[in-house]
């Protein structure tokens, strides 16, 4: 059964982060890793950085923090600027050079290093050196999956956390997503405020007309990506998930929303506007479109009962993992590559039968990330390829070959105080 749910990727490309570089990143000074591909394991007290170097993946891949929205506060305490840049590889040999540079806090005094040129914004983006103008440029070209206890805040957490997953994961199988998303955002702006200006007599409702026509296009697309994307999802969650819980339970998701069903992309832009039409006066009184891929939802249930509502923490909580380790096959079926997997302290909160089951299932891919406070059994009897202690501003690594005897350690110079 599980290697059934591998057996769709297994055979294609695989993708890797061969090395990672930290400047002034979180509480990083200076780092590089070199990180083979399989499992890699970082076991370390708290805040010892863990959570920081899988953050810093995906901040390459996504472009976006998965813990913060302030991009500012990635970079470490202080300092001008900081730098994350990372060396992907696919199973061809094809490599890639991501780096994401970011503005910090910290004012440019005391012989604090000065920011570089380039970077005249809050963010500068490259790809193999050569500057990206717009995220689209960037995510997409290494995919990885983060996920952590807070990850259960896609079951309990507000509707607008569901979208904001289905836009990370969709964004980064089709490229256009990102710029969909950017158009329906501005449409939707435009409109809105051209709406509270119709309620105050100030413009007329004929001026909505043009921003009325991208919000349906932009917004049929999004929301037949995301209903296509959630269809996937369900299947290969609701497989997961029952082995997970022994297949005591049935995990359900389905899109919703006003063009929920619809398959025809003419007549979802059609019944889209017709929606909107229908609304009109009521969007004229709150001043706000009232319907579109920004009010939809994603519904995920257990044995017919809404999760958010009535399912219990243990419940949401490995629903949740079903349905991130879901996110990563259907993006590497849809890829034809899996992505980096990233899993943030999670084997803690399963038992140890789940716990092993996990890592037997993390096997399937090509190169995973694990951290954690302790070095349990199950971590130690796992066929990891490294093993990263962290401790006292120091990474040490340990390599094992693949016949699993051979062992080099390593210790990277690195400040984390
Ligand atoms: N911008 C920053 N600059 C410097 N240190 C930071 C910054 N952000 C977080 N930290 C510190 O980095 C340390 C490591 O954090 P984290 O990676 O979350 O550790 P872990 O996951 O091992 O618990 C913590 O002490 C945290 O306070
Ligand atoms: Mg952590």
């Amino acid at each position: 059964m599980l290697l059934s749910l591998f057996a769709l990727v297994c055979e294609e490309d695989e993708l890797t982060i061969s090395e990672l570089a930290l400047q002034n990143f979180r509480c990083y000074e200076h780092v590089v890793l070199e990180l083979p591909r399989g499992l890699n394991i970082f076991v370390g007290p708290n805040a010892s950085g863990k959570t920081s170097l899988l953050e810093a993946v995906l901040v390459l891949a996504t472009t976006k923090s998965p813990r913060t929205l302030h991009d500012y506060e990635l970079v470490r305490w202080d300092n001008v600027w900081g730098r994350v840049s990372g060396q992907f590889r696919s199973g061809e040999g094809q490599a890639v050079r991501i780096a994401v540079t970011l503005k910090g806090s910290g004012e440019p005094v005391d012989g604090a290093a000065a920011a570089p040129s380039y970077l005249t914004g809050a963010k500068h983006l490259e790809v193999d050196g050569q500057t990206c103008d717009a995220a689209a440029q960037v995510v997409g070209r290494a995919p990885a999956v983060f996920f952590s206890p807070d990850g259960l805040q896609l079951v309990k957490g507000a509707p607008s956390r569901r979208r904001r997953f289905l836009n990370t994961a969709i964004a980064q199988i089709t490229p256009r997503h990102l710029d969909d998303l950017r158009r329906y955002r501005r449409a939707l702006a435009q409109r809105n405020a051209l709406l509270k200006q119709v309620a105050r007599g100030e413009a007329d409702g004929a001026t909505l007309a043009p921003w009325t026509s991208q919000l349906v296009e932009a917004g049929a697309r999004i929301s037949a990506d995301r209903e296509r994307f959630v269809g996937q999802l369900s299947t290969v969650a609701a497989d997961l998930d029952g082995t997970l819980t022994g297949g005591r339970e049935c995990l359900e998701m389905r899109y919703q929303g006003v063009v929920a069903g619809v398959s025809d992309e003419q007549e979802r832009e059609a019944v889209l506007r017709e929606q909107l039409d229908k609304q009109w006066s009521r969007e004229v009184q709150l001043g706000a479109t009232q319907v579109g891929p920004h009010r939809d939802e994603v519904a995920v249930s257990v044995n017919g009962r809404p999760l958010r509502q009535f399912g219990s923490q243990g419940q949401q909580r490995t629903a949740a993992l079903a349905i991130k380790l879901a996110e990563a096959q259907v993006i590497g079926q849809r890829r034809g590559e899996l992505p980096v997997l990233l899993l943030d302290d999670c084997l803690s909160e399963l038992d140890p039968k789940r716990a092993s089951w996990l890592l037997e299932l993390l096997a399937g891919f090509d190169q995973v990330f694990v951290t954690s406070a302790v070095a349990t059994e199950a971590l130690q009897q796992s066929n990891w390829t490294a093993w990263y202690n962290l401790a006292e501003g120091a990474i040490d690594q340990e390599r094992r070959g693949a016949a699993g005897n051979e062992s080099q350690t390593k210790r990277e110079d690195q400040r984390c105080q």
